[in-house]
């Protein structure tokens, strides 16, 4: 599927930014990580390109991508200066992260098993919703009418909270929206019993999110007791999410925290954050040989110690 569209997409994006392969600085490509088979193609293309073009080649890390986000759009109209907080919650990673520059990144906290969008597209299934479960989940959530009768209804548990460290876990939370769909009669749920499960279950991510973020805030003001503003930035597609965009926003007031989602666009994966990666790279002096490997695994902060049980997802 990459091989049938890549070209069409290229020229689509060259056409409509107006440009021409003379035009170009350099060529950014994402490298890593992810199923091998469509990064190992875009890499391919990103470097014929730079190769028959012969332009400067950077081998961008995807989540780096979501990481300097923030950087592409400014934050309130302002630059977004280093360092800041991040919170990464995508389809394949959740991870609190300290942006200390382009291309250095401290992890502080990661998913021991299952990631959020992960988590939403799983619970989604079980509600009966289609995939990519997470809009789907916030679409019949807005139906719920009472979300505290709800969250009464479905009491669902909130792994991780108050945990010093700040990691996460999301399979508990799975298994017990699997637990309530099966007290549901059987067949296909009715709406309304999936607006409230649904509503509960949005709730509780973003009860989890606010206090995993909470205790990083913390640590991050200790660690950097004299910066003018403090940041927290939340990216990857899961930051599309209203409910959980709301209660960190709420979180960050009372902390003294801006609080900064990119716009809904930026959240899911797209190229303008990889050639944003690659601009803040190739101007830092760097760029990478055109022998440079694709990566399935590629951890933002190789130095974070491994945690147990979270596999590649650390
Ligand atoms: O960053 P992304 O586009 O791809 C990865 O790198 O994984 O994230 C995709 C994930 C999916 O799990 C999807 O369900 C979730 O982001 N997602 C959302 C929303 N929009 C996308 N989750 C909750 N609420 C949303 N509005
Ligand atoms: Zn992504």
């Amino acid at each position: 599927a990459h091989i049938d569209h890549l070209h069409t997409l290229i020229k689509a994006a060259m056409d409509d930014a107006g440009v021409g392969f003379h035009d170009l600085d350099g060529v950014a490509a994402t490298c890593g990580p992810g199923l091998i088979g469509g990064v190992m193609i875009g890499m391919m293309a990103g470097k014929a390109i730079a190769a028959a073009h012969n332009l400067p080649f950077a081998a961008v890390n995807h989540l780096e991508g979501h990481a300097l986000t923030p950087r592409l759009t400014g934050i309130e109209g302002n630059d977004t200066p280093f360092p800041y907080l991040l919170l990464l919650v995508s389809g394949g990673h959740t991870q609190i992260l300290v942006v200390e520059n382009a291309g250095t990144y401290r992890r502080w906290g990661t998913t021991l098993d299952d990631a959020a969008g992960e988590c939403f597209d799983k619970s989604a299934k079980l509600m009966g919703l289609p995939y990519p479960g997470g809009p789907e989940v916030q679409k019949i959530a807005a139906e719920c009418k009472d979300p505290q009768a709800a969250e009464k209804r479905f009491p669902l548990p909130t792994p991780m909270k108050g945990r010093k460290e700040p990691d996460f876990s999301f399979s508990g939370l799975k298994t017990a929206v699997r637990q309530h769909v099966e007290t549901l009669p059987p067949g296909d749920l009715n709406r309304k019993d999936i607006a409230d499960l649904a509503c509960a279950f949005q709730n509780t991510m973003a009860e989890i999110v606010a206090d995993r973020c909470a205790r990083a805030m913390q640590k991050f003001k200790t660690r950097y007791p004299h910066l003018n503003t403090y940041n927290l930035v939340i990216s990857g597609g899961v930051a599309a999410n209203t409910a959980i965009r709301t209660r960190l926003k709420s979180l960050c007031d009372e902390h003294n925290f801006n609080s900064y989602a990119p716009p809904l666009n930026l959240c899911s994966d797209n190229a303008a954050m990889i050639a944003w990666a690659g601009y803040e790279y190739l101007n830092n002096g760097n760029s990478d040989p055109l022998d440079f490997k694709a990566r399935p695994r590629w951890p933002l902060d190789p130095e974070a110690p491994p945690r147990h049980g979270a596999g590649v997802k650390a």
